[in-house]
């Protein structure tokens, strides 16, 4: 197997048969295809000479409290159906990974198939997202919406400009390219946004973009909102309130930090009475993301934490090491550190003797640094030990809101 960068002129064809082989591509999506190709790192693995796998990282940038820290995300990979199972994927991953971290990036996340596959990369799973299947007649807003702006997949650039300013949460991902967005936002045909433009400018302040295969009844998917204020929000609320007459089924991913439920009249009566039916009202809760290190040093940097300051030594497993080949710019970031976690945080090559110790592999502290789970909680459920007394420090000081990266990944 041999890796190289994706080459436009000469690999389109291969590209193209892999995705459509995997059922990525339709006939008609090659423009936006060959888009995506162009939007990030793209590299393929090649086996008897011909490309059977693809991947892509793409650069962005990761909220980590009030800090913004340079990222790739993990945006895509596929391999043939010729060359399935021999490690082609795993590999070419970890490849782009270290040339990531050797151009900067100190994390990495990525939207998972299923759990399980890129723990080998290094990756642990990020928080549980809760999407909602709901009437809009049950919408918890009194006042109503004023008349909102049509926006379609032509606005793609005010659009873009507007999503990268939605709320600032902890976890919030922005690609550095627009053409992720771009492409997403153009993927389905029936696809249509409605907002409001009351920024002094006049881009959009808050808006949402629908998607609907039955646009008549619904379901009716919010794919994405932009909102900052609460006010903005409950705007957009009263906005899908107002398709009530006609729509039976609004599907809407849980906004970050919000409690949704909140906004539902009688929602366990309107979950039994529509169980089974067409249009059930339900609450679905599913992990879809996972997030890892990729330079521990420089993540800690600009690691800021009010709680109280705790150091330790760390033993850290990170098993991407034996997916690298000799010549990787970056061999993973496994090793013994001295941590240190409060207002200042650094993480140094080394022991101290006087220090107590966490082990870990790179997946499980990951995610404790994230804030996806404490510290003693993935004592239970992941590679993450210690003695008590330093699990609980961690956990008092490692305090942060819940992770969300809210975009597609
Ligand atoms: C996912 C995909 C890229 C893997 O490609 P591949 O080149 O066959 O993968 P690799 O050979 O590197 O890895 C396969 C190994 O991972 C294992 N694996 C697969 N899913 C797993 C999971 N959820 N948990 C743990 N291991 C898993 C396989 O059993 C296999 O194990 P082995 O190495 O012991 O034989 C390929 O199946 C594909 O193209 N799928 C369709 C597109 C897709 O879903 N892409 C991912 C989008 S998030």
């Amino acid at each position: 197997m041999r890796f190289r960068e994706y080459n436009p002129d000469t690999d389109r064809a291969a590209a193209h048969r892999i995705w459509r082989e995997i059922g990525w591509m339709r006939e008609g999506d090659e423009e936006p295809t060959d888009l995506y190709f162009t939007g990030g790192r793209t590299w393929v693995a090649e086996l008897e000479g011909e490309p059977e796998c693809l991947s892509q990282t793409m650069s962005a940038s990761v909220r980590y409290l009030e800090e913004e820290m340079p990222a790739a995300v993990l945006a895509a990979v596929a391999t043939s159906h010729v060359a399935r199972q021999r490690g082609l994927a795993k590999r070419l991953m970890a490849h782009l990974l270290a040339l990531d971290a050797a151009d900067g990036a100190l994390l990495s996340i990525v939207g998972y198939f299923d759990q399980g596959y890129y723990n080998h990369l290094g990756f642990g799973n990020g928080s549980y997202e809760v999407d909602f299947d709901f009437d809009p007649a049950t919408l918890m807003v009194s006042d109503r919406a004023r008349t909102p702006r049509r926006f379609t997949r032509d606005d793609w650039e005010i659009l873009h400009a507007a999503h990268l300013s939605r709320r600032p949460v902890h976890g919030r991902c922005n690609y550095t390219s627009p053409v992720h967005f771009r492409v997403e936002t153009a993927h389905h045909k029936t696809a249509f946004g409605l907002g409001y433009c009351d920024t002094p400018d006049g881009s959009p302040s808050h808006c949402l973009w629908l998607n609907a295969d039955n646009m008549n009844a619904g379901p009716y998917r919010v794919e994405w909102m932009v909102f900052r204020t609460p006010e903005q929000f409950r705007e957009l609320m009263a906005l899908l309130r107002s398709f009530e007459d006609q729509v039976r089924l609004i599907h809407l991913r849980q906004p970050p930090g919000l409690q949704f439920q909140d906004m539902l009249s009688r929602p366990l009566r309107q979950r039994s009475i529509t169980h089974r039916g067409g249009f059930e009202n339900a609450a679905h809760v599913t992990g879809g993301w996972q997030v890892r290190l990729l330079d521990l040093p420089g993540a800690l940097a600009r690691t800021h934490l009010m709680g109280a300051p705790v150091r330790f030594n760390l033993l850290l497993r990170d098993p991407i090491a034996d997916l690298l080949d000799d010549g990787a710019p970056w061999r993973g970031i496994g090793g013994e550190y001295v941590v240190a976690f409060g207002e200042e945080s650094s993480a140094t090559p080394g022991q101290s003797a006087a220090l107590p110790t966490l082990t870990a592999s790179v997946n499980a502290f990951s995610r404790m640094w994230f804030g996806v789970r404490a510290a003693s909680d993935l004592a239970y459920t992941d590679e993450l030990s210690g003695p008590p007394e330093l699990l609980q420090q961690l956990d008092e000081t490692l305090r942060l809101p819940e992770p969300n990266p809210d975009c597609e990944l």
